[in-house]
Formats: structure tokens, C-alpha cells, sequence
């Protein structure tokens, strides 16, 4: 009878529409007992044990859901899944509180998109969130209310395997990127049954791992952290992002996961967030190999006093939570509030209302893999591509050519396009490059293929039959680079030029004298000096989803003009590394006249690549810059305005790049920081007048006493076609 009336209770709770969520939430946890709270707190994943596509939980955890012990599950999900193990917690449990499932939603549920490192390539954050919104329409479809994504890590050193999960090197950029699938996956109404809560990770300073190497040491200034790296983990949070997700790094000797400056100070009291913080995979129990907890009971302590709010697969909140609250060494006012942060999400998603409305099996049929859906990943696709060099106009190619040769490891590669963490993406779904291009010519045209080289092997057998077929061929595309499981999690490489021979192979096509494409598929830059040496034609194309093949021949044909810019500088070599764009100047400047300055004696002192660089079939041509003024007060803006013409015979996008430079400040600044961009679309011959305003919010930076501010001085402002071909003015910032 108690339990008749407590649902009772708790049901006119949800039908109380006046009652705010902040009301409900405390309605809940006015009946919760400690064992209940802290079940709130403890995430599990689903056992990959099952063998079956849909992951179930694991032995004893549905009895656990039963008794309220488990607040949300990882890793499980389809509709009816979810729905049958929903039933439990909704139905079976003492209070029926909700769970929530999450997911690495990282480019897709079934439908893979390109690598996000592509799609920050595509300078498009409208695409971009179109993008999420698909992704969050079919994943909410199969159960899933939480998306582990976006992932917002700075990353400046490409041998680091996880660069290919982020936006590259520049804070503006994602921080825009990062605004964009958040605004993707939470649409304007985060209780819809197609919108799904997003989780900024890692939070923070992931990516400046020491060596590139993954879970290395992190160790910068506060400064810089503030400036770079915890720059796009602000803008995601001011865009509304429901929860974050902490890191497995430490900074300056504290573990992010029992970081209090992190969790606490900076999130809640400076940025003001009032959703939850759930821990990477085990992060709360890595506190002890970290050196800063001697058991898993302290570690418990450190991780929720830290404002770790829900603890996934560590066992330590479940195991020692309880205890240590009855010790006196947790406050009751600690648990309280880590399960008001969870139940408040939890309750703007809608799962008290009705627990059940991502349990529609008939959605899921109609939406997974729709074709809408599909067709979205293909103009995904084409706008990731970034045209690195493509001497005497080789592309676009013709598609009346008699005979084409496909050649490399990844031309005809099912799986590798998929990219690492695509989640339930399916090789049978990827169009490879070979059949991208068959399905774009006739039959006129014969398209052969030849492996040449695996990506990893040393066996050049291969080459002889290649090379036949590139010489009796009219031109030879060869599709090389990483394999998807070289770019990822625990992924990083010492050495980033092309795996195995596969050089040796372009230079064995090379030699025959027929035109050579070649056709980059990675996760990372590669150091490639020869092939942009020798090649006439290079394009960069990551790892771009289930229609790569199409969105690929595409470009090669000329039914796409490609757009995309490179987030991310590609050094000459992997011993130019930390190597990136908005580097500060140092007290030797490289100057190649003069001996005692900063470079290699070894090497060309520039990038192969700069950051924002990208070709297109046209050229664009910039005049004009001017500014509407020359002079500001601190509190004012500045209007910059470039002429782009479209110079060149085909229409064609370009992403147009403003930076600036702060000549003097009370503390070192960047060469150049990005600071707007405009991508715009010219017909052939059409000229446009590109604005922008640079406000003081552009202007701001961390001076010499940490203060957040513009300061008056001279700067530096240039606009163009990447970060280093660009046109410049100056301009200053009076008192
Ligand atoms: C992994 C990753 C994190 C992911 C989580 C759940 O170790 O670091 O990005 O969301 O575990 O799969």
C-alpha cells in the first residue's frame, strides 16, 4: 500500500506542471535514504560479454537497478533494451527515479560522420550542428539520452592519437565547434525525445599530454590553460551543455578527477554550471597510480569532494561512499548536492515526465540509418575535404577518361573510413573510395584496382602489379595513410610520417610519369615532405564516414569544389613538434640571416602545412582591407573589411580567415590569434566585401596579474586565406 501511495506521490509530482524543476527535485530528494543518493552517483557500463549487438547490463546490475544502486548505464542501448531495463528502475525500484543512458556519440550512432577533427575542417559550425542534430535524432531513436561528445580538447601535438576526436589547435575555432554540437545535440528544447544532453570532455588540458603520448603528464601555466585550453570548455558551457566529463590527466600535479580548482572553483563558482560532472572510465580509482589517494576510499573522498559528481565504472562511490559519509569525512550537503545536480538533468530531459519516450521501437526502424540522415553525412563529407596542393590544375579530373587506376592500402577499405569511435557504424554501410568513383563514372571509363602495399607491411611484392597498372593508365589515385585504429584512444605515435612502405609505394607510381593523386585517409598530420615535394596532387580527407567514396570522387570530378582548412598545422617533421600557429614570438625570433635565433639547423624552419590552409579549384584574390577607424578605446569596436573576389573560373567556397596581433602586452602574446572567420560562397568572377567587428571581447586576454582584460597598445590585424598567406593593417587601443 505504502509503495501505491509513494508512486502516487511521486507521479503528481511530474503532473504538477507548475512545480519548478529545482521544486521537484527537491521533492525527490527529500525521499531519497543515503543508499538511494548515492546509487545516483554510480555508473556502470554494459557488458560487451553479451556478444550481441545491443550490449546488455552486466551480471547482478539489473538487480542493482532494482534497489536504486545504479543511477545511469553506459554502453546499453536500442529501444526496446533500454525500455525493458528502464521498466525496472521506473517500476521495480522503491522511488521509480529514472535512469539516464549514455553514449560515445563521438560522429554518429549507426550513421558515421566524418572524424570531428574533419568536420572542424569544413570552417562550418552551421554544418556542424546540423551534423549533431542527426547524430542526436537517431541516437535518441535507439535509447540513448546522453551523448559523451563533444570532445573539446586542444590538441597542438599530432602524436597524440585522440586529435582526430577534437577541433584541432585553435581555442576560437573550437570553441565555435564546440558551441555547434552542443547547440546540435540539445536543440532548444532538451526534453524532446530527439535531443539528447551533451558532455564536454575531457575536462581539462587532456590534450597537452607531455610527448603526445595519451594519459601522459600535463603541465602549463594557468595562464595558458585558461587561454587555450580551457577556453572552449567555457564557451560550451555558456551555450547550455548539460554535464562534462573529467579527464584521466593531471595538471601541475593535480588530477583533473579530484581537482577542486577544476570541478569546483573554476566550473561552478566562476563559470556558474549547474549540471553534473561524471568521471572518464575509472578516472575517480586512477587517482591512486596518480599518486594522490593511498585506496580506493580516499580516492572516493578526493572525487566527490572535488565536485566529480557521478562516478563511472571506478566502484568507488558504490564501494566507500557510504561509509565515509557515516565517518564524517563526507558531508550529507556534498551527496545532496552532486544528486540535485543529476536528478536537475534528469528532469529537464523529460524522464520523469515520461521515462519511456526513447523506447519507440517503430522510431528506431524508421530512423537509424535513414536516408536523410545519410545524406547529411555525405555533404558532411565533401565540406571536411581540405585540397592541399594541386599543381597545373591535375584536378578536377576528367570523367570521360579511358582508364583510371586506383592503388593503396585504404582505396577499397571498408572499415577505415569509419574513423575510431564510430560506435555502432557499419563497414557494409562505407562507400571506399573505389566504389565512390565507379559510381561516379560511366561505363566508358574503366576504374582498375591494385593494393600495392598493406599499411603496416614491408612486402613490396605488390608493387610490380601497381605499377603496371598505373603505367597503362591515363592517371593513378593512390589512397594511403593510417589504418582507424592509429588515431584514438590510447593511440598516439612517435613517428607520424606514412606507416610502412606506403611511401615507397606513391614514389614507385610516382616514377612511372603519369599524373598521381594522392588521396590522404588519417587521423592526424602526417609528416608527408616528399609527396608534397613530388605529387602534383594532394588531398586530405581524414577519415570521412559511411559515404567517403562518394563525397571523395565527388571532388576528384568536379562535382564539388573543395572548401575545407586545415584546424591543425602539419609539421615537416615529427622533431618540429610542439609546432602550431599562434606561438609567441620568444626573444630570438627565427630570422634565417641570423645564426643566434630559434629554429632547427636541420630542417626548413615553417610547417608543410599552416594552420587554415586549404586550395580550391578557383582562386581568390584580397583587396581592399580596411578598418573604420585606426584608433579605440577599450571599451570600443573596430570594423574590418576585406574585398574576396572569386578570380578564377569556378564557383567555389572560402573560408576567410581574421586574426590579430597584440604588439606589446603587460605579459607575452601569440604571433597571431584567430579571431573571426567568414565562409562565403562566389560565384566565378563574383566579388563580396567580407566584414567584421573586432570587439574588446577579441581584444581580452590574461594580463600580468591574471586579470581578464584589454589593454591599450599597438596591434597587428590580418585577414586572408589561412594563417599565413594574409593581407595586414594596424590599428591601437587607447586609454
Ligand atoms: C573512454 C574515453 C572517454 C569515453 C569514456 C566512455 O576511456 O576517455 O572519452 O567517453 O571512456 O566510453
Amino acid at each position: 500500500m505504502k509503495k501505491i501511495l509513494l508512486f502516487i506521490f511521486i507521479c503528481s509530482i511530474s503532473f504538477a506542471q507548475k512545480k519548478t524543476i529545482e521544486q521537484r527535485v527537491d521533492s525527490v530528494l527529500a525521499l531519497m535514504n543515503l543508499e538511494e543518493k548515492i546509487g545516483q552517483l554510480v555508473q556502470y557500463s554494459g557488458g560487451w560479454d553479451t556478444g550481441t549487438q545491443t550490449s546488455r547490463p552486466r551480471e547482478g546490475h539489473i538487480e542493482l537497478i532494482r534497489k536504486g544502486k545504479i543511477g545511469s548505464l553506459l554502453n546499453v542501448f536500442g529501444a526496446e533494451e533500454t525500455k525493458k531495463i528502464q521498466k525496472v528502475a521506473v517500476e521495480e525500484s522503491r522511488l521509480k527515479i529514472p535512469l539516464i543512458f549514455g553514449l560515445d556519440v563521438i560522429h554518429g550512432f549507426r550513421a558515421t560522420f566524418p572524424i570531428p577533427l574533419a568536420e572542424a575542417s569544413s570552417w562550418n559550425p552551421s554544418l556542424v550542428e546540423k551534423s549533431a542534430r542527426w547524430q542526436a535524432i537517431e541516437a535518441s531513436s535507439a535509447g540513448i539520452h546522453w551523448t559523451f561528445n563533444p570532445m573539446v580538447d586542444i590538441a597542438r601535438d599530432p602524436r597524440w592519437g585522440r586529435i582526430m576526436e577534437g577541433s584541432g589547435e585553435d581555442p576560437y575555432l573550437g570553441s565555435l565547434m564546440a558551441v555547434a554540437r552542443v547547440k546540435g545535440y540539445q536543440g532548444n528544447d532538451l526534453s524532446a525525445n530527439n535531443t539528447i544532453a551533451a558532455c564536454i570532455k575531457h575536462f581539462a588540458g587532456y590534450g597537452g599530454a607531455e610527448g603526445g603520448r595519451d594519459y601522459n603528464t600535463v603541465d602549463f601555466s594557468e595562464r595558458t590553460f585558461r587561454e587555450v585550453y580551457l577556453r572552449p570548455f567555457q564557451a560550451a558551457v555558456n551555450a547550455g551543455a548539460a554535464t562534462l566529463m573529467a579527464s584521466f590527466n593531471e595538471v601541475g600535479g593535480v588530477p583533473s578527477s579530484g581537482s577542486n580548482f577544476l570541478q569546483t572553483k573554476i566550473l561552478r563558482k566562476e563559470w556558474k554550471f549547474d549540471g553534473f560532472v561524471v568521471s572518464d572510465w575509472n578516472s575517480v580509482g586512477e587517482l591512486i597510480p596518480h599518486g594522490v589517494a593511498k585506496d580506493l576510499k580516499q580516492a572516493a573522498e578526493l572525487g566527490i569532494k572535488a565536485g566529480v559528481d557521478m562516478d563511472m565504472e571506478a566502484n568507488a562511490y558504490y564501494n566507500h561512499l557510504s561509509e565515509l559519509v557515516n565517518e564524517g569525512k563526507v558531508s550529507q550537503k556534498i551527496i545532496d548536492e552532486s544528486v540535485r545536480r543529476i536528478l536537475r538533468i534528469k528532469f529537464r530531459l523529460g524522464l520523469f515526465d515520461d521515462p519511456y519516450k526513447y523506447c519507440e521501437a517503430e522510431r528506431e526502424k524508421n530512423t537509424v540509418m535513414s536516408k536523410q540522415i545519410v545524406q547529411a553525412t555525405l555533404q558532411s563529407a565533401r565540406e571536411a575535404m581540405v585540397l592541399l596542393k594541386n599543381k597545373n590544375n591535375l584536378l578536377p579530373l576528367k570523367k570521360d577518361l579511358k582508364k583510371i587506376a586506383v592503388i593503396g592500402p585504404l582505396a577499397n577499405s571498408k572499415d577505415d573510413p569509419l574513423g575510431g569511435w564510430s560506435q555502432q557504424g557499419n563497414a557494409n554501410d562505407v562507400v571506399t573510395v573505389l566504389e565512390g568513383i565507379k559510381n561516379k563514372l560511366g561505363k566508358s571509363t574503366e576504374v582498375n584496382y591494385e593494393e600495392g602495399c598493406t599499411i603496416l607491411g614491408e612486402e613490396k611484392n605488390g608493387f610490380t602489379k601497381a605499377v603496371e597498372l598505373a603505367n597503362a593508365s591515363d592517371v593513378a589515385i593512390v589512397v594511403v595513410g593510417e589504418s582507424r585504429n592509429m588515431a584514438g584512444e590510447a593511440s598516439s605515435r612517435a613517428k607520424i610520417d606514412l606507416p610502412g612502405i606506403q611511401e615507397d609505394l606513391v614514389q614507385s607510381i610516382q616514377k612511372t610519369g603519369k599524373p598521381v593523386v594522392v588521396i590522404l585517409m588519417n587521423g592526424r598530420p602526417l609528416t608527408i615532405p616528399w609527396i608534397q615535394e613530388n605529387v602534383s596532387a594532394v588531398i586530405e580527407t581524414w577519415y570521412l564516414g559511411i559515404q567517403a567514396g562518394n563525397a571523395i570522387a565527388d571532388v576528384l570530378f568536379g562535382d564539388y569544389n573543395p572548401s575545407g582548412k586545415l584546424p591543425v598545422t602539419f609539421p615537416r617533421y615529427v622533431g618540429q613538434i610542439p609546432i602550431y600557429y599562434n606561438h609567441k614570438n620568444t626573444g630570438r625570433p627565427y630570422n634565417p640571416n641570423d645564426h643566434y635565433t630559434s629554429y632547427y639547423q636541420d630542417l626548413e624552419n615553417t610547417p608543410l602545412y599552416p594552420f587554415g590552409f586549404g586550395l580550391s579549384y578557383t582562386t581568390f584574390t584580397y583587396s581592399n582591407l580596411s578598418l573604420n577607424k585606426n584608433k579605440i578605446k577599450k571599451n570600443e569596436s573596430l570594423k574590418v573589411s576585406v574585398n574576396v573576389k572569386n578570380s578564377g573560373s569556378v564557383d567555389g567556397a572560402e573560408v576567410v580567415q581574421l586574426y590579430i596581433r597584440d604588439l606589446v602586452g603587460s605579459v607575452t602574446r601569440p604571433v597571431k590569434e584567430l579571431k573571426d572567420f567568414s565562409k562565403i560562397f562566389l560565384k566565378a568572377g563574383e566579388t563580396k566585401k567580407v566584414e567584421f567587428t573586432i570587439t574588446p571581447e577579441k581584444l581580452k586576454f590574461y594580463d600580468i596579474n591574471m586579470r581578464f582584460v584589454v589593454e591599450p597598445g599597438d596591434f597587428k590585424v590580418f585577414v586572408g586565406t589561412n594563417s599565413e598567406d594574409v593581407k595586414e593593417a594596424s590599428f591601437s587601443v587607447v586609454d
